[in-house]
């Protein structure tokens, strides 16, 4: 079974990235062969600082080590070093109908959201076909929002198979339902974009800051909570507490007399030793980046060894052999 994931190295990692993404990629790594990418051809299509894409992408290198990828078992390498994905982006692209494009919720949500669009974003959902496509990749882990475009890399992957014959194997997303989609500090998808995020690897107290910046609703401490379970903070709580630490701080909200602050507190507090074992692997992985780079040299070289033979077999069918 081979798994594949991509990451953009557009901006710090944080907690819906780990809980929607990272980490049901790194357990599958024990399940199959995992392909888990630094995605910097799509970081083109939204960030136009060079430094903070070289600066980005050594970052998500080093989050994903810190967190568990292994190196022996799971592929890490960086997009770009394998160009194959550009030119079969091309050969896709020949059979993407323009109305598959136009329907994806990414894109249109952009035009809505006013920030400039370029045809690169336009594009993208085909580059991220091909990236899938490129490895024969049988599951994609991704958050809910990303479900629409491996649908899309199927429909152009069925569309390729019936102009030039089988040649794409057909991947399935995997979300897990119970962090489909993690709250940010505002309640709303944590994101990026809507600089509501708590990051992995915050700083304390910056960290401790914006977990203080949850925004709640206005009722007492005393008066009791029947709605707790929908509280951001407790959806982030059960994602880094124990279950039972969650369930009963919960109930304490429902009962009432619990106040936020308090609620806060814990979050907090569980967020940071939840990452602590994480946060001491990255430290040391800092103190040694030669062998960073290392990993992501020998993870190149592996992915292109697959990359290539797929794309030989694309051209191929096509004609362009
Ligand atoms: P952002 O929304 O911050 O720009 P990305 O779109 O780069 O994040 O997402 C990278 C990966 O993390 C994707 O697989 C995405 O589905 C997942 N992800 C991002 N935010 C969340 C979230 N709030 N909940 C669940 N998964 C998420
Ligand atoms: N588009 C994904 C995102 O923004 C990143 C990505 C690029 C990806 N190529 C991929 C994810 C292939 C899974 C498979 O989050």
């Amino acid at each position: 079974m081979r798994i594949l994931s991509g990451i953009q190295p557009s901006g710090v990692l944080h907690l819906g990235n780990y809980f929607g993404m990272m980490r049901p990629a790194l357990e599958l790594q024990e399940r199959g062969e995992a392909y888990l990418f630094i995605a910097d051809y799509h970081s083109m299509t939204s960030l136009f600082d060079a430094d903070a894409r070289r600066k980005l992408t050594l970052d998500v290198a080093l989050d994903f080590l810190a967190c568990g990828l292994d190196p022996s078992r799971a592929v890490l390498f960086r997009q770009s070093d394998v160009p194959e994905h550009c030119e079969l982006t091309w050969l896709l692209s020949t059979v993407t109908p323009m109305g598959l494009l136009e329907r994806c919720h990414s894109y249109k949500d952009k035009v809505a959201h006013g920030i400039p669009v370029n045809h690169g974003l336009f594009a993208y959902p085909v580059l991220m076909a091909a990236d899938i496509l490129i490895y024969d990749s049988n599951i994609v882990p991704v958050g809910r929002d990303q479900k629409q475009h491996v649908e899309v890399t199927r429909d152009i992957a069925i569309k390729f198979n019936e102009t030039y014959g089988q040649t794409f194997v057909l991947p399935e997303p995997q979300i897990r339902d119970d962090v489909a989609v993690v709250p940010g500090t505002d309640g709303q998808k944590m994101s990026k974009s809507y600089g509501n995020t708590i990051e992995i690897f915050g700083d304390e107290k910056a960290v401790r800051k914006k977990v203080m910046s949850i925004v709640m609703d206005s009722r007492t401490p005393q008066e009791p909570k029947p709605d707790a379970d929908q509280n951001h903070a407790i959806r982030l709580l059960k994602l880094v507490a124990p279950a039972e630490v969650a369930r009963e701080t919960e109930e304490r909200l429902r009962a009432g007399g619990f106040g936020y602050g308090d609620l806060k507190k814990t979050l907090f507090e569980h967020y940071w030793n939840h990452f602590a074992t994480q946060r001491a692997r990255r430290a040391e992985l800092v103190a040694n980046l030669d062998h960073v780079h290392s990993v992501l040299r020998q993870g190149a070289e592996r992915a292109r060894a697959v990359a290539s033979a797929v794309l030989k077999r694309a051209r191929r069918g096509c004609g362009l052999e």
